[in-house]
């Protein structure tokens, strides 16, 4: 089986963020969500991937790289634009030839890997099997809706009124009809080529198409409270490790990962939480459920269930900072010059509370 991830599209509702980089790269926990999905696709014994890349090929090709350092061989596949989900897999026709494989969206993070779910679609005889989940408000995915017997009868994209609370989580296994699928459908009213319309058409043209409903955690990190979601899932699952240094008047309590080269000065960290390779916490406290990238400094300040991206800086906060998605190269400092006063320089779409 080949593995294709989708690490296109447009990441509008992560921006600013995603003004100037990739969604998928984002890290949650420390680790880009990008990462996780190809160590699951891995874990699952498949180490041929295929990566779709959009506008942000450059910065997703030298992340990923060759694919080397996990053990697996990565081809990349340019889509001009972000025509949707069965467009991506249309134009990776000669990557993926006639065999079988799994779909994964690169924004997706989900419990527990597909492996399970990799064997028994690769035991069976079905043309595709897909992932759902009982999600409450499914309004915001693909929808499916089953028989008595548990096989699809209907998928429908963000429908307003669903049929059912079983929404499509961004993983999916198909054999070779999903071509004749991906040519005979037309864009949808938001105009994308729909994988969920491709899934209709196996659906109507009487191909198996089976569920797998998956008990775990899932979540579409495509919202900054999703992405805080995913982090403070994953911190919680990890196990705390010291490989940095912390003096002897700071607290480290619960499960916290110092990675090396960080320093932990007159502070207090209480986990589950997360600092990077190379980041200074001095007289800070850092609280449950946050994630400090490397390279960062959190100086004369709180925060906590947040996500920090790489090169920024917290400094003289005199209140906690909280359910924060900082990102790369940002300062939030006091400012000394007179007269007080907020001095911003913010992104489009940027958000800020103050008190
Ligand atoms: O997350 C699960 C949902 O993903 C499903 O429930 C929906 O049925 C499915 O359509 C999809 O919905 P989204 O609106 O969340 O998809 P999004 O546009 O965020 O794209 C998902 C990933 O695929 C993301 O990593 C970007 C990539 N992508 C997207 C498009 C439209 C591409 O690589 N190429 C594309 O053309």
């Amino acid at each position: 089986m080949k593995g294709l991830v989708l690490s296109g599209g447009k990441g509008t509702r992560l921006r600013p963020i995603t003004y100037t980089s990739a969604k998928q790269l984002v890290p949650v926990a420390n680790k880009p969500v990008l990462f996780r999905v190809i160590e699951a696709i891995r874990d699952a014994g498949i180490d041929d991937i295929g990566i779709v890349i959009g506008d942000t090929g450059d910065e997703i090709r030298s992340a990923v790289g060759n694919g080397k350092r996990w053990g697996v061989r990565i081809t990349y596949i340019p889509q001009e634009t972000p025509a949707g989900l069965a467009h991506a897999v249309k134009i990776s026709r000669d990557f993926l030839g006639d065999e079988r494989f799994v779909m994964f969206l690169g924004d997706n993070c989900i419990q527990g890997g597909i492996s399970p779910l990799i064997q028994q679609f690769g035991q069976s005889d079905f043309n595709a099997q897909i992932v759902l989940k009982q999600v409450s408000d499914p309004r915001s995915f693909g929808v499916a809706e089953l028989d008595d017997n548990g096989r699809i009868t209907r998928l429908v994209e963000k429908p307003r009124e669903p049929l059912s609370d079983l929404a499509l989580v961004g993983i999916y296994m198909f054999d070779h009809h999903i071509w004749e699928a991906v040519h005979a459908i037309r864009p949808s009213p938001r105009g994308e080529l729909e994988i969920t319309d491709a899934i209709q058409w196996l659906v109507s043209n009487g191909y198996l198409v089976y569920p797998y409903i998956h008990e775990g955690w899932w979540i579409d990190t495509g919202k900054k409270d999703d992405m805080l979601e995913a982090n403070r899932l994953i911190l919680e699952e990890m196990s705390g490790s010291v490989q940095g240094y912390v003096d002897r008047d700071s607290q480290i309590i619960g499960k916290v990962i110092i990675e090396p080269g960080a320093e932990i000065i007159n502070s207090t960290i209480r986990g589950p939480a997360i600092i990077g390779e190379k980041t200074r916490i001095l007289n800070s406290y850092v609280g449950p459920f946050t994630s400090i990238y490397h390279s960062c400094l959190i100086e004369d300040s709180e925060i906590e269930h947040s996500i920090m991206l790489e090169h920024s800086a917290v400094r003289g906060l005199p209140h906690r900072l909280e359910d924060s998605l900082i990102g790369r190269n940002v300062e939030v400092a006091r400012s000394p010059l007179k007269p007080k006063a907020y001095r911003l320089m913010l992104g489009d779409n940027s958000s800020v509370g103050v008190l």
